[in-house]
């Protein structure tokens, strides 16, 4: 067989890369660091053994009722929402409707850069600058482009967008993604925005705060004309299994926890970086669920070898690492590996 059958770029992709080292502190992949309450895992797990079988594929029927709850529940139109296969999923169909022009802005969540790489005609990555503590500003921003991802709270600074500059985004250009995987970190959300732009995409994702990282649920808010092109690339409701059937059946518990836990973590997070800053590291303030401070590599090999998984960024010639904020118990015990470093 020729070699010519499958694209080269792909092929140059770099390829998904986690250190194969068992933690004894997981604090790299920004996940919740608690299992759900057992009443609701087990709620969870009783709709999953009793309302499904699973020799059928999910009933389009079963997803519209489904849908229609849960937009009650977040009091928006049905028509403006759809569920997706984590926020990954969201991100690609975004990427897939549109996907001429696209622009992503650095350093941020790295899949949508794979996508628009994968999908789009025309990339550009803008640098966003230390000398500006990597905040997004208006003339990195661009006109006319077919897509914009922008993170709020960004990964992995941890900053938030303003509105007034959310919408200079949006009247300038056509679709405009903000992906709020962090939302319940930091008591902002862009949902009202939807109201006065209609080329506004919000992505959220029960990764996060809900502590379903394994399920693999998303969701996504946008004007219905958008909502219906990304049903039409996913083939909405197959794109979903069973497992989103049972977290759909707990959607408005799940989310209530989520808030919750995010109020908890934001405690923990900002006395986290209190004691960065006491102890000399160059922190930056954040709204999500991480820190980002610089810090040596030697120090993100140290850690490393002690089973503490973090993530290790060199940018502009220095070095940073991020941590995802763990339960207050974990964070002691970071604490006393980064005293005195
Ligand atoms: C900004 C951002 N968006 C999306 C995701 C992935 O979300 P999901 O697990 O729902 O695909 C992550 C995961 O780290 C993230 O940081």
């Amino acid at each position: 067989m020729s070699e010519n059958y499958y694209r080269k770029d792909i092929e140059d992709l770099p390829d998904f890369k986690v250190e194969n080292i068992k933690a004894t502190l997981k604090l790299d992949q920004n996940e919740y660091p608690e299992k759900l309450p057992k009443y609701l895992r087990n709620k969870i797990f009783h709709s999953l053994k009793n309302k499904y079988t699973e020799n059928r594929y999910p009933q389009p029927i079963d997803y519209l009722n489904k849908k229609k709850k849960i937009s009650e529940f977040l009091g928006i139109s049905e028509k403006n929402l759809i569920f997706t296969m984590g926020a990954d999923q969201g991100i690609l169909a975004t990427m897939i409707i549109s996907g001429k022009k696209v622009k992503i802005f650095t350093p941020t969540y790295p899949i949508p850069e794979n996508d628009a790489k994968i999908l789009s005609k025309e990339l550009s990555i803008e640098a966003l600058k230390y000398e500006n503590d990597f905040v997004l500003s208006k003339e990195q921003i661009g006109k006319n482009l077919d897509l914009i991802y922008l993170v709020s709270p960004n990964s992995p600074v941890g900053n938030i967008i303003d509105d007034e500059l959310v919408e200079y985004v949006c009247k300038n250009n056509q679709l405009v993604v903000i992906d709020e995987a962090y939302f319940e970190y930091s008591n902002k959300t862009y949902i009202e925005l939807l109201k006065k732009h209609e080329n506004l995409i919000i992505i959220r994702t029960f990764s996060k705060a809900c502590g379903l990282a394994g399920y693999r649920f998303g969701y996504v808010f946008a004007n219905e004309k958008i909502i219906s092109l990304m049903e039409k690339v996913l083939f909405v409701p197959y794109n979903l299994g069973l497992c989103h059937y049972a977290i759909m059946d707990n959607f408005s518990e799940i989310f209530t926890l989520g808030m919750e836990r995010g109020k908890i973590v934001q405690k923990i997070r900002d006395e986290f970086y209190l004691f960065l800053k006491k102890n000399s590291f160059k922190s930056y303030k954040s709204y999500g669920n991480f820190l980002f401070f610089e810090a040596s590599r030697k120090l993100y090999d140290e850690l490393l070898s002690k089973g503490i998984k973090t993530r290790y960024y060199h940018i502009e010639s220095k070095d940073f690492i991020r941590i995802s904020i763990g339960t207050k118990k974990e964070m002691d015990q970071l604490k006393k590996e980064l005293k005195g470093k």
